[in-house]
């Protein structure tokens, strides 16, 4: 049921988007409204009969897809079980933290936005879920199985509420000095809005990139800090952006860009999020809290015995105090 509301109302998204966005030549890049279009508009002239392919091929095509979106996590697969709660200091944002805190157990934050910049915090709920599991707490663009639209505004409204709460009561333990901004297609969009921010010190563009070149080069310019790709191979309707991205980088700037080959919603619906679960919880894992195993999986091999096909700038600069 869930499945066929989100298809639909990606289809909404879509339909509404395409004219307006579809004949840009490029300019508007940085926003999450031009970069919608991009989703539309890339991807190797698919257009949006590519996007709806991919999205019916998702549905459709068994092994995954859309089928599962919004089923109930179980806690994540990481050391503290985690679920979703509400804040009315935030009441447009779904927040994940694990079940119980252990008083020694300090706390980074990942801000994300979802997929098709929707308002449903819990669309992505298997990948938050389990990423908050590993000890993070995790704050989603939209309410609990809410609906409507994001900005990137919604990231900034996060990390102002993780700045001022930080500390206190329930969020006594969460560290605002570690910072990530990501999303999946749209909402990774959404992250590079994020990334003047001096807050945020990593970026995860999940099935994502600019749409024009001219977007990428002026994205790239305002990165300060690492930024990884997880992308979906070939089929993915964003691989061409997100290849783009990742070369336009300068050789500086920290950064990895891994593809599975597994389309544009790679393995967001499996339980936990499967593999792209475990690459994004090794990805914050090392950058917000200096885990060596982490860093590890993707300097080692274990990312391409996942099935990755890697390629990476300078990650040997990445310095991170572990915690
Ligand atoms: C997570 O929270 C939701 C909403 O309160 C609840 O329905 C669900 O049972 C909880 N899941 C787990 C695994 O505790």
């Amino acid at each position: 049921m869930q499945s066929v509301t989100l298809l639909l109302s990606l289809l909404a998204v879509a339909t509404e988007a395409a004219p307006q966005f579809g004949g840009l030549g490029g300019g508007s890049g940085g926003s999450s409204g031009g970069g919608l279009g991009g989703l539309l508009g890339g991807g190797g002239g698919g257009g949006l009969g590519g996007l709806l392919g991919n999205l019916l091929g998702g549905l459709l095509g068994g092994s995954g897809g859309f089928a599962s979106l919004g089923e109930p996590s179980t806690g994540g697969s990481g050391p503290y079980p985690a679920n979703f709660s509400t804040d009315p200091g935030l009441p447009k944002h779904t927040i994940y933290l694990p079940n119980e805190i252990p008083a020694d157990l300090k706390l980074p934050v990942l801000v994300w936005g979802n997929g098709g910049c929707m308002a449903d915090g819990t669309g992505f709920q298997g990948a938050l879920t389990e990423w908050a599991s590993h000890g993070f707490l995790v704050i989603a663009n939209g309410s609990p199985g809410g609906s409507g639209q994001t900005t990137s505004d919604m990231l900034l409204q996060s990390i102002e509420f993780v700045t001022q709460n930080a500390g206190n009561g329930k969020y006594a333990n969460i560290d605002a000095s570690r910072i990530a901004a990501a999303g999946q297609s749209c909402g990774g969009l959404e992250a590079y809005d994020v990334a003047p921010d001096p807050r945020v010190s990593a970026i995860g563009i999940f099935n994502s990139g600019e749409f024009t070149d001219s977007a990428s080069q002026q994205t790239i310019a305002q990165l300060q800090q690492p930024v990884f790709y997880f992308l979906g191979g070939p089929d993915d309707i964003a691989y061409e952006n997100g290849e783009r991205d990742f070369q336009n980088l300068p050789s500086n700037i920290p950064s990895w860009k891994g593809n599975l080959p597994v389309g544009h919603m790679s393995t967001f619906m499996d339980k936990d999020a499967g593999k792209v679960g475990v690459a994004g919880g090794n990805w914050l894992k090392w950058l917000l809290k200096g885990d060596q195993e982490a860093a590890q999986w993707f300097t080692s091999g274990s990312a391409q015995q996942a099935g990755w096909d890697v390629e990476e700038k300078n990650l040997q600069s990445i310095q991170v105090t572990p915690i």
